[in-house]
């Protein structure tokens, strides 16, 4: 595996792939990798001939000083992953690389409020930070496909409408959550859990999948009262359980006048802010 820590020399050799018709499949991450990422590695490379993952710790999209700083950061862990997956190549930026001070980052984009809802309403500036360092990424890597998870869901609706408005050519692919087999999404999060927390926070999974059992006898707003009570025990503190229409995010009022819905939730899990989500309607071309 080739890592690169100077963005130019990165774009460099990157235009040379593609001179040489070589596709180039994109991950950007934080780090302290699990299976969840070693999905979208496999799934990049499966459709490319080159995996990029970059590993940065990005201080623009946490609003908490104490989070950035609780962050795990586990680098070694992570490359022996990456090499065992057969990842292609390694951007491990520093924060004066990724925003140098002569060169402007910040984006100028209407999210239409897709940012000020559930993860936006109770992390402000988070999808500003988010969005501003993937461009950044992509004007770096200029890959032909880009990698998220459904695992944070507003986060992949976000960078779509960036890709889509600012005309970046480039492929937002979508990977499924891959979860623990107690239910639990994976995170770099979970690490940081109490063990026997941790052995209790399939409690978001076993949520979100009773709401959707019931969708066809309920409405969302009982349903999305029903699970915040429901996850409301001894060391879970549930945020929000908003049902969404999956195109604009706008919570809904009845199933019927939507093709495509997802119920999204944000629990703390003692000291640990976890989220999920679960697609309750299909949209009918998929
Ligand atoms: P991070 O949390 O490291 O996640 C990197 C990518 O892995 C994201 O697209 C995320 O949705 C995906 N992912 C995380 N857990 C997953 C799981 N259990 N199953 C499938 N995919 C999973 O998301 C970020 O980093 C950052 O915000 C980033 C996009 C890198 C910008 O800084």
């Amino acid at each position: 595996m080739k890592i690169f820590i100077q963005a130019d020399k990165l774009s460099a050799y990157i235009t040379e792939l593609r001179a040489r018709d070589k596709s180039v499949g994109f991950i950007p991450t934080m780090g302290a990798l699990h299976q969840g990422h070693m999905s979208l590695i496999h799934r990049a490379k499966s459709e490319n001939d080159i995996s990029i993952c970059s590993i940065f710790v990005n201080p623009t999209q946490f609003n908490e000083e104490s989070d950035l700083d609780k962050y795990p950061r586990t680098l070694a862990e992570d490359i022996t992953l990456l090499i065992e997956n057969n990842n292609d190549i390694l951007f491990w930026p520093t924060v004066a690389e990724m925003y140098p001070s002569d060169l402007a980052t910040d984006i100028e984009l209407d999210l239409e409020g897709l940012d000020t809802l559930m993860e936006g309403a109770f992390r402000p500036g988070h999808f500003a930070g988010v969005a501003q360092v993937v461009k950044r990424l992509l004007d770096i890597t200029n890959p032909h496909r880009l990698y998220m998870g459904q695992k944070d869901f507003q986060q992949f609706s976000i960078v779509s409408k960036m890709i889509k408005d600012l005309d970046i050519n480039v492929e937002n692919v979508s990977c499924e959550i891959i979860r623990e087999e107690s239910g639990l999404a994976m995170s770099s999060r979970n690490r940081r859990l109490d063990p026997e927390i941790k052995s209790k926070a399939s409690l978001l999974y076993k949520t979100l999948r009773e709401a959707k059992a019931t969708i066809s006898s309920m409405q969302p707003s009982e349903i999305s009262k029903w699970a915040m009570q429901t996850m409301d025990v001894p060391d879970f503190k549930p945020e929000y359980f908003t049902i969404v229409d999956g195109y604009n995010l706008q919570a809904i009022e009845s199933f019927e006048a939507h093709d495509f819905v997802v119920a999204c939730t944000a629990v703390w899990a003692g000291e640990v802010r976890l989220i999920d989500n679960m697609i309750l309607k299909e949209p009918k071309s998929a």
